[in-house]
C-alpha cells in the first residue's frame, strides 16, 4: 500500500529551498534524506508531515489529497496514523516519562510495550520526571512515546544527534524493525551518511533539487 506520495513540491522562505520534488513512500520502505545543514531538510519533512503547507505541489497520505481533507480527518490521521520524531521532544515537562506514555496510550487506545522500554533503556528511569532526565533519556521517552500510539508513518528528523553511537544503532534497529512489523514506513532525515545507507532508499537535497543516490 502507498503511505504517502508527494509531488511536485516547493517551497521558498526567504530564498527558494527547493522546486518540484516528488516522492512516494511504500509500506515497509525507509527513505533517507541526507544533504547539508540549511539545504531544507526539516522543511521537507514538516511538509511531508503535514504541519507546513508546501507553497505549490500536494501530499497524499493513504491515497488522499491533504489539502483536500477536512480538518477532523486530518487531525484524527496525525493523531493516530502519524509518528513525529524531532529534535524538541515535546515531552510533558511536568510529568514522569511514564505519564507521558499513559497519555499516549489512553489517546491511542494502545498499551505501553515493556521490552521497548527494555530495548530503549528507559524502563529503570519511567518513574522520574521528564525534567531529571539526560537529554539522550528524554529522546528516547520521546521515541517510546511516539512508537505507543503505533503510528503508520514515522517521520524522524536527525534521531540519534543526543546519543552514543551504541544508542544511536539500537534506536534505529528498533525503528527499522517497527517498521517491518508493523507494515508501517518512515522517512528519515539525517546529515549523517551513515546512518542514511541503512535506509531502504537514499536522497539527497542539492541544489534545491532532491536526487536518489541509493
Ligand atoms: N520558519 C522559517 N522561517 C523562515 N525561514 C526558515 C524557516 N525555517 C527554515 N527557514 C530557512 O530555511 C533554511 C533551511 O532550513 P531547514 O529546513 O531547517 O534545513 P536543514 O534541516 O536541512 O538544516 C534555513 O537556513 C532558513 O534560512
Ligand atoms: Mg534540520
Amino acid at each position: 500500500m502507498n503511505l504517502l506520495s508527494a509531488k511536485k513540491l516547493s517551497h521558498s522562505f526567504d530564498y527558494e529551498l527547493f522546486s518540484d520534488i516528488s516522492i512516494e513512500l511504500e509500506e515497509r520502505e525507509s527513505i533517507a534524506i541526507i544533504g547539508i545543514s540549511g539545504s531544507g531538510k526539516s522543511t521537507l519533512l514538516h511538509i511531508l508531515s503535514t504541519l507546513l503547507k508546501p507553497q505549490s505541489g500536494e501530499v497524499s497520505i493513504f491515497g488522499e489529497d491533504v489539502s483536500r481533507m477536512s480538518k477532523k480527518k486530518l487531525s484524527q490521521i496525525k493523531r493516530d496514523k502519524l509518528g513525529l520524531v524531532f529534535q524538541s521532544h515535546y515531552l510533558f515537562k511536568g510529568f514522569s516519562s511514564l505519564e507521558n506514555l499513559e497519555i499516549a496510550a489512553i489517546l491511542s487506545k494502545q498499551n505501553i510495550d515493556k521490552d521497548l522500554l527494555k530495548r530503549l533503556k528507559i524502563d529503570q528511569v519511567i518513574n522520574q520526571k521528564v525534567t531529571e532526565l539526560s537529554g539522550g533519556q528524554q529522546q528516547r521517552v520521546s521515541i517510546a512515546r511516539v512508537l505507543t500510539k503505533k503510528p503508520k508513518i514515522l517521520f524522524v528528523d536527525e534521531p540519534t544527534g543526543n546519543l552514543d553511537k551504541l544508542t544511536a544503532n539500537e534506536v534505529m534497529e528498533i525503528f527499522f524493525e517497527y517498521i517491518k512489523e508493523h507494515r508501517a514506513g518512515m522517512v528519515l532525515v539525517t546529515h549523517d551518511e551513515e546512518l542514511a545507507y541503512k535506509c531502504s532508499k537514499v536522497y539527497k537535497l542539492i541544489d534545491k533539487e532532491l536526487v536518489k543516490v541509493n
